[in-house]
């Protein structure tokens, strides 16, 4: 190997108490200005940026060299701390320079596809094709390093507390929670699958009967589901399984890790125990399970304000067993427009909303969408549910429970986001509890497990399984972060018969249960300790503590929009042998 400049310090750590010293640097070149008789680069490496000097006291073949520096080179560099004469303040190295004594150039580099820059605003795909000089940024940088320290705060807590961390297989049958699976085609057994784990759910519990106790794996989970900002084919949880617990305990045991993490790695102190709302509760406060709870804008029912009332979108909503609820915007009115709620309107559409009612409480009157149907008496009795003063903007949709909580849950954070109320800097944990054991599936009308088919009914509840199914409360919990569902997890059943029931209301024949989960039900015979468990999303979790807004930005090669990576160009086609040998052909 050519010669190398053995590293003496890292760019970023440079400061003025290292003045006078000699050190060597290795890294990229940010940056080369050539002022005639005077040269700077910025030099890069992880640890930050640091400013180097030739000038005409550095040895001439040095120089040259340096003259023929480009961006993105990559350098060995000799030199002495200088202090600097004018300082650059936006630069945490910027009260000193080094002066190069030496240099050596370990490659060169053609122009960079993408600005190395922190704040580009280069387009997405491009920077996911050039991922590896994307992450040459700072913030990259950082994100991944932070990244990094909450695995290993993780893995400390959780050894403290008798985990053991315990890889599970990821070529394995379908996992229940319910998303599309990746599957993997065997060779040796022609016409079979894997399926990618959508999560290590089984095999936990699984251990949890071989006495391995409590169980923790930082562990690669696959879904091929729709992308979103929090969403991505192939992510990170930290999964845990604990025996012979309750839901209090489990509880227990998050919130000590949520409290060292927030204040080892974000220096708060977070207030334990965390406020814990059920379920039923945060639909009918925040219209969402995973609430926001950094502003107000709380739902209101009006079905009591408005019952009665001709107005016909109304009567037929509270007449078909709907609901007819509002926010309250503090302040809201000026800032939204004719235009603005129609926009608003528009996007509610999504959420199977058939219109928005709006009021603006004015000084003397209050205006409204629906004037022509309501006196302002009428009017005034609504604006009293919110206790809405003057200035004070009030949303309401009417229709089945399920669009109006949606519509409404997203008009409070949206709005909230338009007025800027987001603060990133606020981090509101809370635990949503008690969800429903079931929900009906949007198209087959079916009921099927909100969580999964292993999920504890809550026990005064147990009798209800037969009767009135839709009824039935689970032992299951969510852990949500600015209105991020950050992890979920519940107590599972571990009473032979017990399951069987649920199976039977989720209308499983025993051919589909021994066909899915045969080998869980199989070990739960020989012997199944009480046990429960939560994972968090570790890519969400890292995203909110860094401030970011997608997940993306905390991974290092995650997938684009398609599910395509775009480093590796995968999913690739293959040749035609190895479909032969796997027994597939492609139409
Ligand atoms: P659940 O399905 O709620 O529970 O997943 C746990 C957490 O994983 C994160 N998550 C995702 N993050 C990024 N991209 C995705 N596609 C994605 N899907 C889920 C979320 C979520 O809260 N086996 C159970 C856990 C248990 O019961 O112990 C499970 O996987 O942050």
């Amino acid at each position: 190997m050519s010669e190398l400049f053995k590293r003496t310090h890292m760019c970023g750590s440079l400061n003025i108490e290292n003045v006078g010293h000699e050190v060597v640097l290795n890294g990229w070149v940010a940056k080369q200005r050539s002022l005639g008789g005077l040269i700077f680069a910025d030099l890069r490496d992880k640890s930050g940026i640091v400013q180097i000097a030739f000038d005409d006291n550095t040895e001439k073949s040095v120089f040259e060299k340096a003259e023929a520096l480009r961006s993105e080179y990559v350098v060995g560099v000799k030199g002495i701390v200088k202090e600097r004469a004018s300082k650059n303040p936006n630069m945490p190295t910027g009260d000193i320079e080094v002066a190069a004594t030496d240099l050596i150039i370990y490659s060169e580099a053609d122009t960079p596809p993408i600005y190395i820059k922190d704040d580009d605003n280069v387009d997405d795909n491009l920077r996911l094709k050039y991922r590896y000089l994307d992450l040459r940024k700072l913030k990259m940088q950082e994100n991944i390093r932070f990244r990094h320290k909450v695995c290993k705060l993780a893995r400390d807590y959780f050894d403290e507390n008798g985990f053991t961390e315990i890889e599970t297989p990821i070529l394995i049958k379908s996992t229940p929670e319910g998303a599309r699976d990746y599957l993997v085609p065997s060779r040796v057994n022609q016409g079979r699958f894997y399926a990618l784990p959508q999560s290590p759910q089984l095999f936990k519990q699984l251990l949890m009967v071989s006495g391995c106790d409590r169980y923790m794996q930082i562990a690669k989970c696959f879904r091929d589901e729709d992308l979103r900002a929090d969403r991505q084919p192939e992510f990170t949880q930290i999964d845990l399984e604990m025996s012979f617990v309750d839901q209090d305990d489990v509880i227990n045991m998050q919130e000590g890790f949520l409290k060292r993490l927030f204040s080892e790695l974000m220096g708060i102190e977070i207030q334990t125990p965390l406020p814990r709302i059920p379920y039923d509760e945060a639909m009918e406060r925040y219209g969402s399970d995973k609430p926001d709870t950094r502003f107000g804008f709380e739902l209101k029912s009006l079905n009591q304000a408005v019952a009665g009332s001709e107005f016909k979108v109304f009567a037929d909503a509270l007449a078909n067993g709907g609901d007819v609820r509002g926010i309250c915007i503090d302040n809201g009115s000026g800032n939204f427009s004719r235009k603005d709620i129609d926009k608003l309107t528009d996007q509610t559409k999504h959420y199977g909303a058939k219109g928005v009612v709006w009021m603006r409480i004015e000084e003397n009157e209050i205006k409204s969408s629906v004037n022509k149907f309501f006196t302002q008496e009428e009017l005034n009795d609504i604006a009293k549910v919110f206790d809405a003063k003057v200035g004070d903007l009030i949303l309401i949709v009417a229709d089945k429970p399920k669009v109006v909580f949606d519509s409404l849950g997203f008009l409070r954070r949206h709005i909230a986001g338009l007025m800027g109320l987001l603060d990133d800097k606020k981090f509101n944990l809370l635990w949503v509890t008690d969800f429903p054991m079931f929900e009906k599936d949007d198209e087959t009308g079916e009921l099927k497990a909100m969580h999964h088919p292993f999920t504890h009914p809550k026990e005064e509840d147990i009798h209800l399984l037969d009767s009135e199914p839709e009824k039935v409360k689970a032992d299951a919990y969510d852990i949500v972060l600015n209105g991020v569902e950050l992890g979920g997890g519940s107590i599972r059943i571990h009473e032979k018969d017990l399951q069987a029931k649920m199976f039977k209301v989720l209308k499983l024949t025993d051919e589909e249960c021994q066909e899915k989960f045969g080998f869980l039900l199989e070990a739960f015979k020989y012997g199944a300790p009480p046990h429960g468990g939560l994972a968090y999303g570790l890519d969400r979790l890292v995203m909110l503590l860094t401030g970011e807004h997608s997940i993306r930005e905390v991974m290092a090669f995650p997938k684009n929009q398609n599910a395509q990576c775009m480093v590796c160009e995968a999913p690739g086609v293959v040749e035609d042998e190895q479909l032969v040998e796997l027994g597939l052909c492609v139409k």
